[in-house]
């Protein structure tokens, strides 16, 4: 295996006394021993802060794992928690969401306004027709109307598929087909970097593709010109207006394992895969995590800088948030727009007080240097958080001088959308080690194995596994129960433990080092893309007969794509092609699977069964040793 990340280091950040005795959780060991004393306890005891129309029966049912069901019997709904219990008391006054859009425009929503618009929402999605159990897609930018959509649709007890807006036509229609969505939410378009990225000629091309779309609602947002298709396609605003849109509808009791929504992600092989949570289980984790992990209180301002298409989004910017009454900031586009100090600018602006945002983000923002977080004044911030990738020291500690001034702990989390929330990470109160997600989550049992499930010795690396259930985890594949058995709970099957799919070290002290991906997953900017999808994007190319893409180390992006292709017969190699390819790329899978760089050969190395072997082409692009080439055809 390629060794991507820098050994541990053995520099250690202690928190203050304040900010340990201002913490939900003082004492990590304690709660964290307590915790696993009666791990169901402890989950039972975190969902009794919500609301549920009716109590659960039973905590967790393992009688057809790894088909794990939490709080079975209860019933409840994300939306109501999220929402309508806020709006009753002296929180409806309180802001849900403050946003500012790339070009400078800005809005605040209170929490008795954003129940007004969720429910305006749901009321025109039922009046498409959409009932529980529909799928329905959502397509669009950084704008208040997702997190809105997301909600209204979890009201109504309908399943989101939120597809992140860098994706393109296939990967939308890929994702429509999947789910079967009858009704997909978009906007115009998206403000990007000064620039408009037209969504709604992606919707009708991906639709085009994938004819099962009866009704496309559009919310207004750059006013570009765009192709309404009449029948089929609405403005929200013209909806908005109409005597159905009323600010009063139901919230549906649903069963706390009925679904909530689908986030498509990349795996090892294949189409990408729909990975599915429900009501109950995920508000309870996400809320937990983020109230613990953040220490978020009334007084927060929440910053995460994540898209809200990608599971960060989905639990940080929306969920867990809005269940815990906070107020949380989200900003339309880039981290560099107009200057690199449109970061520090809001944070100043808004009195940011936690911001979580990604490696890939932070080294981008420190290539321009501490001049410009040294002019603004960041002294509201009081932790900070790193999410998606390893984070190597120098970012590390960069972040910490000069954006945290040596006050603000790091809270490096480890977790996937399969997780649904925080697994690996520190509370405020523990000690960190740059580059470490430090230690699990009350609860959660994680340890490090080799292929006989044997715990390794502290400093040898081997594959990360989850050696409980826990309420925020994925309950299936999207129409693939297979799959999901297949890809998470066989490899461990006889002991019965989730495999993540990341290699590990623990050192002396317990703490857990993530390496990086065992499979097929390339992590660019901390976006998760499988090769498989951006090779098939190739070979959908009429002049590539097959192709290879590996994840080469990147100073700023983590990962860059680099590619390798076998042309058809009579096809030049040229510059223009690869030029070409780069763009078609850029169409089909969408912007942020675009190869860096792409290299015509004659062949690719294959195993004896004529699998590629990545790994080989890695080592040579790297320069390293290629290990064993045993099963090497040739
Ligand atoms: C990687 C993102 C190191 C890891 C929430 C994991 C991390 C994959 C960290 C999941 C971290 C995420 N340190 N690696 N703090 N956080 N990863 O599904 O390889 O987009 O398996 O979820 O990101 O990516 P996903």
């Amino acid at each position: 295996m390629v060794q991507e990340f820098a050994p541990p280091t053995t520099e250690w950040y202690y928190p203050t006394e304040e900010i340990v005795t201002n913490a939900h959780v003082p004492d990590y060991d304690a709660v964290y021993n307590d915790a696993m004393q009666d791990v169901e306890a402890f989950w039972a005891q975190r969902a009794q802060t919500l609301h549920w129309f009716q109590p659960w029966e039973k905590v967790l049912d393992s009688s057809n794992a790894p088909f794990y069901k939490w709080f079975v019997g209860g019933k409840t709904n994300i939306t109501y928690n999220a929402v309508d219990r806020h709006a009753k008391t002296w929180r409806k006054n309180k802001l849900a969401m403050i946003w500012e859009g790339e070009p400078g425009d800005k809005r605040t929503i209170s929490y008795w306004r954003l129940n007004q618009e969720v429910n305006r929402f749901a009321n025109i999605l039922k009046s498409m027709g959409v009932r529980r159990g529909d799928r329905v897609t959502i397509y669009m930018g950084r704008i208040p109307e997702l997190p809105i959509a997301m909600l209204a649709c979890a009201k109504i007890g309908a399943i989101h598929s939120v597809v992140y807006g860098g994706f393109s036509e296939q990967s939308l229609a890929d994702r429509i087909e999947d789910a079967q969505s009858r009704v997909v939410i978009t906007a115009d378009g998206a403000w990007l970097r000064g620039k408009i990225v037209n969504l709604k000629a992606v919707v009708n091309e991906a639709i085009h593709r994938s004819p099962v779309v009866e009704h496309v609602i559009v919310v207004k947002r750059t006013g570009h010109d765009i192709h309404m298709e009449e029948g089929r396609d609405y403005w929200y605003h013209d909806l908005a207006g109409l005597p159905i849109a009323s600010t009063r509808c139901e919230t549906e009791e649903m069963d706390a394992e009925d679904p909530l929504f689908i986030l498509y992600t990349s795996g090892t092989t294949g189409k990408p895969k729909g990975v599915l949570h429900t009501h109950g289980g995920y508000q309870v984790y996400t809320s937990t995590t983020l109230e613990w992990v953040f220490d978020l209180k009334d007084e927060d301002r929440w910053w995460c800088a994540a898209d809200p298409g990608w599971i960060t989004g989905h639990s940080y910017i929306v969920y867990a948030p809005l269940i815990l009454g906070a107020t949380s900031f989200m900003y339309e586009g880039a981290p560099d727009y107009p200057y690199p100090s449109r970061y520090w600018k809001m944070i100043e602006e808004y009195g940011l007080t936690v911001l979580y945002t990604a490696p890939t983000a932070i080294r981008g923002l420190m290539r321009f240097g501490e001049a410009w977080p040294n002019r603004y004044d960041l002294s509201s911030l009081r932790l900070l958080g790193s999410v998606g990738e390893p984070i190597n020291p120098e970012a590390w500690r960069w972040y910490f001088e000069h954006v945290g001034k040596k006050r603000c702990p790091i809270m490096d989390t480890w977790w996937q959308t399969e997780t649904g929330g925080f697994m690996i990470t520190p509370l405020p109160s523990v000690g960190l080690k740059p580059g470490s997600a430090t230690r699990p989550f009350p609860g959660i049992e994680v340890d490090v194995v080799d292929e006989d499930g044997n715990s390794c010795p502290p400093g040898v690396d081997g594959k990360l596994v989850i050696k409980k259930p826990w309420p925020g985890m994925l309950r299936t594949v999207y129409g693939d129960p297979d799959r999901y058995v297949k890809q998470y709970w066989s490899e461990y099957s006889r002991q019965g433990w989730y495999l993540a799919g990341d290699s590990a070290r623990k050192d002396e002290d317990g703490y857990v080092w993530i390496i990086g991906r065992i499979d097929d997953v390339i992590k660019v900017s901390g976006y998760r893309l499988g090769t498989a999808e951006v090779e098939s994007g190739l070979v959908s190319h009429a002049a590539v007969a097959e192709a290879a893409v590996i994840g080469v180390p990147d100073e700023v992006k983590g990962n860059v794509i680099y590619a390798y292709c076998i042309l058809r017969a009579g096809v030049q190699a040229s510059k223009e092609l690869e030029d070409e390819l780069k763009n078609h790329i850029r169409h089909e899978v969408g912007p942020i699977a675009v190869p860096s760089h792409i290299e015509f050969v004659d062949k690719l190395p294959k195993t004896r069964s004529g699998k590629i072997m990545r790994r080989v082409l890695k080592a040579r692009a790297m320069g390293l040793p290629e290990g064993d080439l045993s099963t090497l055809e040739e």
